[in-house]
């Protein structure tokens, strides 16, 4: 099969980790990856877990040879709203030179593009110049459960032993200026309930007489920043790294990273940033909280003159290095705690969480993978953090002791999670190019 047929192929797939009724999808695009690397000669297994199955594979043994671990997920996102889309998430559909499907670039597009650059160097080459093993979770998407639970065995430790980790599942910063991200964010979810009067109620039989949960949790969230929007939760920023002067400089020249782009790419009015750092500092180094959903109450159409029992809200903070995201799930709900007052209730539930990454970015495998993708797309990649997260990176880097590069794909025109998410088909043939190239610099300078 060309690599276009592949990456339709893997596209076409509904592997959707949070939906159960895709649990079958997600299975069978396992299959797919065993089968297809299994084609290329690597030895792949598809572990079964209580979720969604791991796909391990290694190439043939090369002695003296470093070993590449690449990590991948090969599950999407949910594709609604679905009205939104102009063709079918899961009908892979090439309109100007991009190819639209749920996962096109997150993270199926820039995985096929790696599974094609390590085929390109086998054809070309007759053998590849190192190890390679893949790992592909089916469970990025709702938080890497069932991995977290495997690379704790200190078997499977051993079986992903590695130099170096590579990750194609970041962003990059325009068609012809790649990104070599060297820092990921860590996240904590948790939810909120507040709840006052044992059943809705008639809002002027017993208005004014009882607290109101959804202005309750209105005035609590209120709580969490000041008017510079720094966030007030006690603790927040402690351990929280300085921004280098070499990292604000480098910066201020990514393309498409301005305060005016920003705010164009994003369709905002204007930029609403912590005070004293700009749009691009506060993406990549500053951390947050974000409110991801708020409800509660009568929301059909017309009136209802009602006091509802409950209103929920759910949370998430991205965190840099030096925040712990359990302690940070902590002190945020001391500090609804505080601020509850003793008219309702609440019921704080916590999320998944991950720790924040940062790697070095100097290391002879970091300057072999930058210079695969100067040459290959033609310009010095810029050096840059991700505001985005995989969780599982820090744990896996932790327990193997390794660091991980990322060479990302996604562009930012490129709407993942969103409708009409797609992938360039000229990045995505460059990526085979980049991975080719990386793989044969790797074995040759480390
Ligand atoms: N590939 C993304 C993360 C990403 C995208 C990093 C673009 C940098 C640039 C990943 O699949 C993702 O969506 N991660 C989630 C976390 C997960 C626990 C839901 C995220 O960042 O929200
Ligand atoms: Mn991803
Ligand atoms: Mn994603």
């Amino acid at each position: 099969m060309s690599h276009l047929d592949d990456l339709f192929a893997f596209l076409s797939i509904p592997s959707v980790s949070a939906l159960p009724e895709h649990a079958a999808d997600v299975e069978r695009c396992a299959d797919f990856l065993v089968a297809k690397l299994s084609s290329l000669g690597f030895a792949a297994k598809k572990h079964l877990t209580d979720i969604h199955p791991i796909v391990v594979a290694h190439s043939p043994k090369v002695e003296g040879k470093p070993t590449v671990l690449i990590y991948g997920h090969y599950d999407v996102m949910p594709v609604d709203p679905l009205a939104e889309w102009i063709s079918d998430p899961f009908t892979p559909t090439v309109r100007d030179g991009r190819v639209y499907a749920r996962g096109a670039s997150d993270d199926k597009g820039e995985i096929m593009a790696l599974i094609h650059g390590v085929e390109r160097v086998l054809r070309e080459d007759g053998a590849l110049p190192l190890n390679v093993t893949f790992l592909l979770e089916g469970e990025e998407e709702r938080g890497s459960e069932s991995l977290f639970r495997f690379v704790q065995s200190p078997e499977v430790q051993q079986e992903l032993a590695c130099d170096v980790m590579v990750v194609s599942d970041t962003g990059m910063a325009a068609p012809d200026v790649p990104s070599f991200s060297y820092g990921l964010k860590g996240l904590c979810c948790f939810e909120l309930e507040v709840s006052a009067p044992a059943m809705d109620l008639h809002s002027g039989i017993f208005g004014g007489a009882v607290a109101n949960p959804i202005t309750t949790l209105c005035e609590m969230i209120a709580t969490t920043h000041d008017e510079n929007n720094h966030i007030t939760v006690e603790g927040f920023y402690d351990g929280v790294s300085e921004i280098a002067d070499w990292e604000r400089e480098s910066w201020k020249r990514v393309p498409g990273m301005s305060d005016t782009e920003l705010a164009q790419l994003t369709g905002v009015p204007q930029l609403r940033t912590e005070t004293g750092f700009s749009g691009a500092e506060c993406v990549y180094a500053r951390p947050t909280f974000e409110l991801n959903g708020i409800s509660g109450g009568y929301e059909g159409t017309g009136s209802k003159t009602v006091i509802p029992t409950k209103a929920f809200a759910k949370m998430s903070c991205r965190l840099v290095p030096g925040q712990d995201p359990a302690r940070i799930q902590d002190l945020c709900e001391a500090h609804f705690r505080k601020v509850c007052p003793p008219s309702v209730r609440m019921k704080f539930t916590r999320g998944h969480i991950g720790a924040a990454y940062l790697s070095d970015p100097h290391s002879p495998y970091g300057k072999a993978a930058q210079q695969a993708l100067e040459s290959t797309f033609g310009n010095p990649p810029v050096l840059v953090r991700e505001g985005g997260s995989i969780p599982i990176v820090a744990e896996i880097s932790q327990r193997l002791g390794k660091d991980a590069l990322f060479l990302g794909l996604d562009l930012p025109d490129a709407r993942i999670h969103s409708p009409n998410e797609n992938m360039r088909l000229d990045i995505f043939e460059k990526g085979i190019t980049m991975t080719a190239t990386m793989l044969r610099l790797m074995a040759r300078a480390c």
